[in-house]
């Protein structure tokens, strides 16, 4: 809805920064934090690099504050100086094994900001939330194409378990507050990048997701990529993902903002997915015939807490939401590609120049 002013957690982030493009695209007025712990700070306050090319790509101005969620002093001043109308909440550290590492660090980070958050909302009268949340809550699936019904919580991983417990905190808090009306999207695997180019996923810092990597052995920085696990019960043996491009998704969460807007749902939970189930392999050779490029690779064991198989039924946010995903495998290779290619070193080389340390 044009004209109202959405505060967006974890702004110069991959996600983040993709739905802040969609979200001055479509007229709202974006005032975005971060704490820099999963993306690239700019010089001192200065706006992230992420964020100054989103300015560049829309044209329009972002607000943005340094600000850790656990610092609620810090958040409590940003509502002060902004009437904020809704909230849409992408903070949070997301790699599987690190999670499983340092747990205190996850639930810290994720679940204790999360609370501050909605404290803060709560003391300002700020009660439209979308929540980015995860299709690792739904756990191994018991049948696929996998809907909202499914069942939750059989989560193998800290993160999984962080998103999930904080689905179970806004259903509780949205019966006992009427006022809250929460949308939950439950992302399946985020990749690609905005077609200019000029946004991506930081390679520093998607160190183990797939497509990065797949990224970084194309231009040279990797010898092969490491298949985890060529025995599993799929068409040719390798994992089974719903990637969705990042794009796609972020068209999402404008399409959940306008249905806040419109509609008191109190808590409502929506996959968003292509509906396709792609091999490791399926993905690896469509990268190749897309970027002319060869991917050396070797198929390992598997890595622990994968799940074999992983893909969505999206109709509920179609129906719903009135969205539904558009990009093709071959355009989030193509466009990913293309972020990898004018950005070798992804936003590091102008932190660099901006003189930011990180
Ligand atoms: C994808 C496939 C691997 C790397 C991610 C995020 C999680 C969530 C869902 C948002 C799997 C295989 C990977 C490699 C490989 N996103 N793979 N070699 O594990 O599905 O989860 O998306 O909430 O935050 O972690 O994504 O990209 O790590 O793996 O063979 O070097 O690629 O086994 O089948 P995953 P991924």
């Amino acid at each position: 809805m044009s004209g109202r002013t959405v505060l967006v957690t974890g702004g110069a982030g991959y996600i983040g920064s993709h739905c802040t493009v969609e979200l001055l695209e479509a007229g709202y007025n974006v005032v975005a934090l971060d704490n820099f712990i999963n993306s690239v700070p700019g010089p001192g306050p200065g706006m992230p690099p992420s964020l100054e090319r989103v300015q560049q790509i829309t044209g329009r101005h972002i607000t943005f504050y340094v600000c850790d969620l656990l610092d609620k002093q810090g958040l409590q001043r940003i509502f002060q100086e902004h009437t904020i109308d809704c909230v849409i909440h992408f903070a949070a550290i997301k790699a599987v094994g690190e999670s499983m590492q340092f747990p205190l660090l996850y639930y810290k980070n994720n679940l204790i900001a999360t609370i501050n958050l909605l404290e803060v909302m709560e003391e300002h009268n700020v009660y439209q939330l979308v929540f980015s949340s995860s299709c690792t809550v739904y756990g191994n699936p018991e049948s696929l194409p996998i809907t909202e019904t499914h069942p939750t919580g059989d989560v193998t991983n800290v993160y999984g378990r962080t998103k999930h417990f904080i689905e179970g905190m806004l259903k509780d808090i949205s019966v006992a507050n009427k006022k809250w009306n929460f949308i939950a999207l439950r992302y399946f695997n985020p990749v690609g990048a905005h077609p200019s180019g000029l946004i991506g996923e930081d390679p520093t810092k998607a160190f183990t997701n797939i497509m990065p990597y797949m990224a970084q052995v194309a231009i040279g920085n990797k010898p092969h990529l490491t298949i985890f696990g060529g025995d599993y019960d799929t068409e040719d043996g390798t994992g089974v993902r719903d990637y969705i491009h990042v794009m796609d998704l972020a068209k999402g969460h404008v399409a959940a903002l306008d249905k806040l807007q419109k509609e008191h749902q109190r808590l409502k939970f929506y996959n968003l997915g292509t509906g396709n189930g792609v091999s490791v392999l399926q993905l690896l050779k469509t990268f190749e015939s897309v970027t002319k490029s060869k991917i050396p690779f070797k198929i390992c064991d598997r890595r622990e807490g994968d799940i074999v198989s992983m893909y969505a039924n999206a109709s509920l946010a179609e129906n719903e939401l009135g969205w539904k995903a558009k990009f093709t495998l071959p355009q989030m290779c193509a466009d990913f590609w293309r972020w990898q290619t004018l950005n070798p070193d992804g936003y590091r080389k102008c932190a660099e120049a901006n003189g930011s340390r990180k």
